[in-house]
């Protein structure tokens, strides 16, 4: 979490600092910071958004030509003034993202060293410790090295000396930090989207990487201390694509880009009339036609795509497959199989909970690992031998909505590829599932047009406390992935259950304070699935149900429809995704919440 942002150029880059950070908010905003340097170091610091530290920085006539600046996501100390970032010893001022574990021992010995601490963040420790090292003679670059040495945790960090005017210093280890070139000039930052305005030539560091940044360009050392080369990359991010253009919030461009984010990660089977594994990597064919059972891993709505997954992997393919939370499986002991696949999921592809499963799996035995993630040169990506790249573009809102259709429009894909490798798709039924995937961009289409009927199911919701979500088979998932959605940006405290479950617990909570929220395709589980509906009925609650053309349900008091476009197969859960997204977005609107940065959230979490 936290966004970080430095630059070193001839000209005033405290707007490019402002600006970067605006595009880095979405990974924290309890607190926001620059530092730069104009003579004497000039530090502005706010508990408030990015926009109030510009207002900030301007009526302090803040301006320097070398400088670092930080949006947080808080970890260690409350959101205040004394905890935001940069934090200062002497002259050294460092911006962070990351966790430092050993920071209490760290506290400690600095403290003994003279050192006062002002702030409770993990991260003033970084500040005193290079501080101590430049006390000794050490240059800015030799110092941070030195400081990074004696570190355990994750870090990404900028520091710069208000004694040296020439360079800035950044280092990484388990957090994500690139550079951007300009003409003359240098960038850091967490990632692309901040440099957009800036540069589209971007070198991405590796983990270990420590790096000095001067007018001259950037020299590059590897974790061993060894002078480095990096390549650099060029961006395809425009600035339109981080931009609102005529949407009120990015949750809601997001939602309507969903058509055009799926069919961009569709691309490379709309032409084809059959599928290929190598969609997944050059070794797909070879790994995926040994594994006998796959293993998914990852977090929140990510984990949910694995949950849809799952049916389809065992359904269609015919493939055992096992979907866990990243931050359980981790920490628990499991049996390792050397031909199970294991698959991450990810947005961001910097979630320290997913990434640490991948590794823990590998540390038990797994041999095969493929990840699906929408950011290129991602830690997530670059630690799987088989990787598919979402094309959903940037997602700004902290609520997943591309993201999530997208990922499942990746696993769609791989559970075709994976059925035809194992002999469980015929020909002609190949042909009639990438007909319906190259369909599905005008389907999302079609259902966005639900919008008005959601809108005035979200006004109901506005002033009720909680809400039930159910939904059967396959839908089950798309049930909590809609519950997950309305808790996090309405604030109502919303569950999902598998429909057949309600009658084993939570029908006790059913009246009419409680809006029923079903999920009804016409598929093999309908009857039952009216079955549960009559139990909700039956007990005053409200039921809202997303009914297929020909479920034959009809609206009745206390039972409200939306019609759904015909039944869309095996890629229902997708389209029924839609509604609820909307409906989350609606409620948040009519409760005055701040759509895009839910309280107390940020779009990467980057730390347990
Ligand atoms: O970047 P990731 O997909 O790994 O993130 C995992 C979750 O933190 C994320 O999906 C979260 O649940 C969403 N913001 C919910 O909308």
């Amino acid at each position: 979490m936290c966004g970080i942002v430095g630059a070193i150029a001839k000209r005033n880059v405290v707007p490019i600092l402002i600006e970067g950070l605006k595009r880095l908010e979405y990974r924290g905003y309890d607190s926001a910071g620059v530092a730069v340097l104009n003579g004497t170091l000039q530090r502005v610091r706010s508990t408030g958004r990015v926009a109030e530290l510009e207002k900030m920085a301007a009526s302090q006539g803040v301006s320097g030509d070398l400088g670092i600046a930080h949006t947080r996501w808080a970890t260690h100390g409350v959101p205040s003034e004394r905890n935001a970032h940069p934090h200062v010893s002497g002259g050294i001022s460092v911006v962070h993202n990351g966790i430092i574990e050993n920071h209490e021992a760290m506290r400690q010995k600095l403290r003994a060293l003279g050192y006062e601490f002002l702030s409770d963040t993990d991260t003033e420790v970084i500040a005193h410790l290079v501080h101590s090292h430049v006390k000794t003679g050490r240059g800015l670059f030799e110092a941070v090295r030195q400081a990074t040495s004696e570190l355990v945790g994750a870090y990404a960090i900028a520091v710069l000396n208000e004694k040296d005017k020439t360079h800035l210093v950044v280092a990484r280890h388990g957090a994500p930090l690139l550079l951007g070139v300009g003409e003359g000039e240098l960038f850091a930052a967490s990632d692309a989207s901040a440099l957009v305005q800036v540069t589209q030539k971007i070198i991405y560091l590796e983990d270990g990487d420590c790096a000095e940044l001067t007018l001259d360009g950037a020299k590059i050392f590897d974790d061993k201390g060894n002078a480095t080369n990096r390549a650099v990359h060029v961006s395809q991010l425009t600035p339109d694509a981080v931009e609102l253009g005529s949407y009120r919030h990015y949750m809601q461009k997001e939602i309507f880009e969903q058509p055009m984010a799926v069919a961009n990660t569709l691309e490379m089977v709309t032409s084809a009339q059959t599928l290929s594994a190598n969609l997944f990597g050059v070794e797909a064919e070879n790994i995926l036609s040994q594994i006998n059972q796959m293993l998914i891993l990852a977090c929140g709505t990510s984990y949910h795509a694995g949950v849809v997954a799952r049916y389809w992997l065992e359904g269609i393919a015919g493939v055992p497959c096992n979907v866990e939370i990243a931050s359980e499986y981790r920490y628990r002991d499991s049996v390792p199989d050397p031909r199970c696949l294991v698959i991450t999921i990810s947005q961001s592809g910097e979630t320290a909970d997913t990434l640490a499963a991948l590794q823990y799996a590998k540390s038990l035995g797994h041999k095969h690992s493929l990840s699906i993630c929408n950011v290129p040169e991602s830690a997530l990506l670059r630690a799987s031998d088989l990787r598919f790249l979402t094309r959903a573009g940037p997602e700004i809102g902290v609520a997943s909505t591309k993201a999530f259709t997208t990922q499942l429009a990746a696993l769609a894909l791989l559970t075709l590829a994976v059925a035809k490798l194992k002999g469980r798709l015929t020909a002609e039924r190949e042909a009639q599932l990438l007909k319906e995937l190259r369909h599905l961009p005008s389907a999302l289409t079609t259902v966005l047009h639900v919008e008005p009927q959601v809108k005035m199911w979200a006004e109901k919701f506005t002033n009720m406390q909680h809400a039930l979500f159910l939904g059967r088979g396959i839908h089950w998932p798309i049930a909590m992935e809609g519950a997950l959605k309305l808790k996090e940006i309405s604030y109502i405290h919303a569950e999902a259950y598998a429909a057949g479950e309600l009658k084993h617990g939570p029908l006790a909570l059913v009246d009419k304070t409680m809006p029923v929220v079903a999920i009804a395709p016409n598929d093999a589980l309908l009857e039952k699935l009216k079955s549960n509906l009559q139990e909700v009925r039956a007990r005053g609650g409200e039921l809202h149900v997303l009914a297929d053309q020909d479920t034959r349900i009809m609206p009745a008091e206390g039972l409200h429809v939306i019609r759904m476009p015909d039944h869309a197969g095996m890629l229902s859960p997708i389209l029924h995704t839609i509604p609820l997204q909307l409906l989350a977005y609606h409620a948040a609107l009519e409760r005055g919440n701040d759509v895009d940065k839910p309280r107390n959230l940020a779009k990467s979490v980057t730390v347990e």
